[in-house]
């Protein structure tokens, strides 16, 4: 069984903040959000897809506790993770003259949590966001830590600020109107955790897999699980000067993957889960690991019903999308890779090296010779 701690807090000095995890916790937003100190004007920022599902009952949480919320509702989708679309946050608020004390509450997946998260970053110069995540991703991954930001059309997350919530609150009865293809793309990062630090959840995943997938209890233990890393890694490296980006195990390959696919054809979440399984695969290339790690890997991933096999992609494409991330320096990749579940190690690769190793995993489709 893995070993719970009783409260998350997201250790920050004088910016720390817990990470609340209840089911029925919607219903409690208001109250919640009151026993922080906040009064008066709150903003709910929503889709209309997570306003149909959930909004109702956060805003009469709200209303009971005293708040006079108003919601800004922005269309659904990552395309529309833009300055236009922030831009016309800003126009809301000033509209209805929201002050520097007022709560924005981030109430959707990544998207509105990433838009909303920055939108509170720079209005006023800051003012304080709660984040109330409805996506299995944004509640183990994205709506902790404070990363917040816009796509650029060069380029994903170009734009954006460090900037933490005052509070992150996780009711995952909100997950059983996912659809099934987002709540895979959710728990590849939920997998991540267990190769990037603790074998014991790892193994707590493996023994679960089947009610996982089902959506069953053990699901709320795995969220837990993962906030309790991500908490515990944010706060020994809030702005990912070494640390923290072992949070980016599997996802070199998994952005090369993801941007050759074109944007949109496969998932982030899709892509990461065959990205970890070929940073395994190259790990145990290189000696680093033995071949059990990518073996156990790919045997979770597939009793979870995910992708493991890479699909028919240019090699020169996926090496030409590798060299432009953000994670290149002077013609070396960097990599998290893995020495065995539950450690890994940010270590450097020639290109050359890289190259070679996905001709023949392309070739085999995943798969060693
Ligand atoms: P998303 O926000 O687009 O949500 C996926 C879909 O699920 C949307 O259509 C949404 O409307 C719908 N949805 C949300 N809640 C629902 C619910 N309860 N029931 C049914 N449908 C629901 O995608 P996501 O996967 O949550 O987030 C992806 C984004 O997160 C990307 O933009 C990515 O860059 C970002 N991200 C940020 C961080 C970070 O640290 N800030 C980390 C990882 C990812
Ligand atoms: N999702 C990676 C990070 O928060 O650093």
């Amino acid at each position: 069984m893995v070993k719970l701690m009783p409260k998350i807090t997201v250790q920050l000095e004088d910016r720390s903040y817990p990470i609340v995890i209840e089911n029925g916790l919607l219903d409690a937003v208001g109250a919640r959000c009151a026993s922080l100190g906040f009064v008066g004007q709150a903003v709910v920022v929503t889709n209309p897809v997570v306003s149909a599902l959930c909004a109702k009952r956060v805003m009469a949480s709200l209303k009971r506790t005293g708040f006079a919320p108003f919601i800004i509702t922005l269309p659904d989708g990552e395309r529309y993770k833009t300055l236009k679309t922030v831009s016309s946050v800003y126009d809301a608020l000033v509209k209805r003259r929201v002050e520097r004390r007022t709560p924005i509450i981030a109430l959707g997946g990544g998207v509105i949590g990433d838009m909303a998260g920055f939108v509170a970053a720079t209005y006023l110069r800051g003012v304080p966001y709660i984040q109330v995540p409805t996506t299995l991703l944004s509640q183990v991954d994205s709506s902790v830590g404070g990363k917040t930001g816009v796509n650029h059309p060069n380029g994903k997350n170009l734009i954006g600020a460090f900037y933490q919530p005052r509070a992150v609150f996780i009711d995952p009865e909100t997950l059983d109107t996912l659809s099934e293809r987002e709540f895979k793309a959710g728990l590849a990062e939920v997998i991540k955790y267990g190769v990037i630090s603790d074998e014991r959840f790892f193994n707590f995943l493996e023994k679960n897999a089947k009610t996982l997938a089902q959506r069953g209890l053990p699901l709320v233990k795995a969220i837990k699980r993962s906030c309790e890393i991500k908490a515990a890694v944010v706060a020994s490296d809030e702005r990912e000067s070494g640390l923290r980006a072992i949070l980016n195990f599997g996802h070199t390959f998994g952005h090369a993957i993801e941007a050759t696919a074109g944007y949109g054809r496969i998932k982030h979440g899709e892509a990461v889960s065959i990205g970890m399984l070929l940073a395994a695969r190259f790990s145990f290339k290189r000696g680093l690991c033995g071949a059990e790690a990518p073996e156990r890997l790919e045997k979770l991933l597939l009793a979870l019903g995910m992708k493991t096999h890479i699909p028919r992609l240019p090699v020169p494409a996926l090496m030409r999308a590798m060299t432009l991330d953000k994670k290149v320096s002077a013609g070396r990749l960097r990599f998290v890779l893995t020495r065995g579940i539950g450690r890994v190690e940010v270590l450097q690769a020639d290109a050359g090296e890289v190259e070679a190793f996905l001709r023949v995993i392309t070739v085999n489709r995943g798969r060693e010779p």
